[in-house]
C-alpha cells in the first residue's frame, strides 16, 4: 500500500537496492545515498544492462564515487529463473557504464552474494526492510523462493519494470520484464506490497537539456560524471527508439519510497505474460477491474516532473559537495 503523503518518512527506512548498474541505476544509487529518508543497508547486483561481473564493478565504482564505500554490495544472478541471460548493453555500452571514466573501485565485493546478503539485512534489521529492484528481478524472486513461510521482514517490494501499455526491449515488453518474466511472476504472487514503477511512468522522467545543464552548473565531478552518463544515455535513446531526451528511469523507484505524493498510483491486478509468443515479458496490468481479480500491485501512473528532478539533482549536488 502506498505509505500517506509528506515530504518524506520520520526516520531512515532500511532498504536494500538490488541493480544491474547502468546509467539510470548509477542516478538511482546516488539519491538513495544521498537521501536522509534511506538508510542503504546494502546493494544487489544482477546481470541485465551488462553481465553480473560488470554489474558489479559498477556498483562499487557508482558507491565509490559517493563516497559510500561502508554499504556491503553483493554479487547476484548471472541469469534468469529460466536459464537465459538477456543483456541490455546495447544501450548502456558494453560493460553497462560506458562514458566517463570512473575511478576504480575503493573497496571489495562482500563475501556474501546477493541472496545471501539480503537475509542478513533481514536478519538483522530491527524492522522490515523495503526492497527496491531496478533490473531483472531474479534475486528477489530467489530470496521469496526460499523464504516461503517467514516474509514478515519484508516490507515491501518496488520495482522498476514492465508498463501499463508499451514495450521497449520488444514492441510490448519492457526489458527487466522480458528479462526474467518468471522471476517477476513469483513476487507479483507473492502476496507482499509491492510498487510497480514501469515505462509509462518513467518515459516522464526526462534528461532534458535543461536538466543536464543543471547537472553540468554543479561545480564538482559528480555532477559533471551524471551529466555525462546522460549524454552516453541520450545518444543511445536517439539511435534506437528516436527519443529527444533520455527517460531516467530507475530513480523513480527510489523517488517513490522518499517521496509517494510525487506519483499518481493505482491500485489493481497485475499479472506477466511468460507463454506468449510475440509477448513473454509484457505486463498486464487491469487498470479497470476487467479480470476482477484482487489487487496485487500499486502501479505508477503520473509523475511530477518538476518535484522528481529537484530531489534528483539535489541529492548528486549533496554528494558533490562530499554529504
Ligand atoms: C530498464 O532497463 C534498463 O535499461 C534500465 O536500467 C531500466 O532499469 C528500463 O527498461
Ligand atoms: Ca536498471
Amino acid at each position: 500500500m502506498v505509505p500517506a503523503p509528506g515530504r518524506g518518512p520520520a526516520r531512515p527506512i532500511p532498504t536494500v537496492i538490488d541493480c544491474d548498474p547502468g546509467h539510470d541505476d548509477a542516478i538511482a544509487l546516488l539519491l538513495a545515498v544521498a537521501s536522509p529518508f534511506i538508510d542503504l543497508r546494502a546493494v544487489t547486483t544482477t546481470f541485465g544492462n551488462c553481465s553480473v561481473a560488470d554489474a558489479t564493478r559498477n556498483a562499487l565504482r557508482i558507491l565509490t564515487l559517493a563516497g559510500a564505500t561502508e554499504i556491503p554490495v553483493g554479487r547476484g544472478a548471472a541469469g534468469s529463473l529460466a536459464g537465459t541471460t538477456e543483456l541490455g548493453n546495447y544501450v548502456h555500452g558494453k560493460r553497462g557504464l560506458d562514458g566517463p571514466d570512473l575511478a576504480e573501485p575503493g573497496f571489495e565485493v562482500s563475501g556474501l552474494p546477493a541472496v545471501e546478503l539480503i537475509e542478513r539485512v533481514l536478519a538483522d534489521a530491527d524492522e522490515p526492510v523495503t526492497l527496491i529492484a531496478t533490473g531483472p528481478i531474479t534475486n528477489v524472486a530467489t530470496l521469496l523462493q526460499r523464504h516461503v513461510a517467514d516474509r514478515s521482514r519484508i516490507r515491501e517490494i518496488i520495482f522498476m519494470g514492465g508498463s501499463v501499455d508499451r514495450g521497449n526491449h520488444t514492441p510490448t515488453a519492457e526489458f527487466n520484464t522480458y528479462a526474467d518474466p518468471e522471476a517477476l511472476a513469483v513476487v507479483l504472487g507473492s502476496g507482499l506490497p509491492v510498487r510497480m514503477v514501469g515505462l509509462n511512468l518513467t518515459h516522464q522522467a526526462l534528461a532534458t537539456p535543461e536538466v543536464v545543464a543543471r547537472m553540468r552548473a554543479m561545480d564538482h565531478h559528480v555532477g559533471h560524471v551524471a551529466a555525462e552518463w546522460m549524454g552516453f544515455f541520450g545518444s543511445s535513446y536517439r539511435a534506437i527508439w528516436e527519443f529527444a531526451a533520455p527517460p531516467v528511469h530507475d530513480p523513480c523507484t527510489v523517488a517513490a519510497l522518499i517521496r509517494p505524493e510525487l506519483i499518481e498510483w493505482r491500485r489493481c491486478f497485475v499479472a506477466v505474460e511468460t507463454k506468449g509468443e510475440w509477448t513473454r515479458g509484457t505486463t498486464v496490468v487491469d487498470l479497470h477491474d476487467r479480470y476482477h481479480r484482487p489487487p496485487n500491485a500499486d502501479v505508477a501512473l503520473t509523475l511530477d516532473v518538476g518535484g522528481y528532478w529537484d530531489l534528483v539533482l539535489g541529492a548528486i549536488d549533496t554528494l558533490g559537495k562530499g554529504r
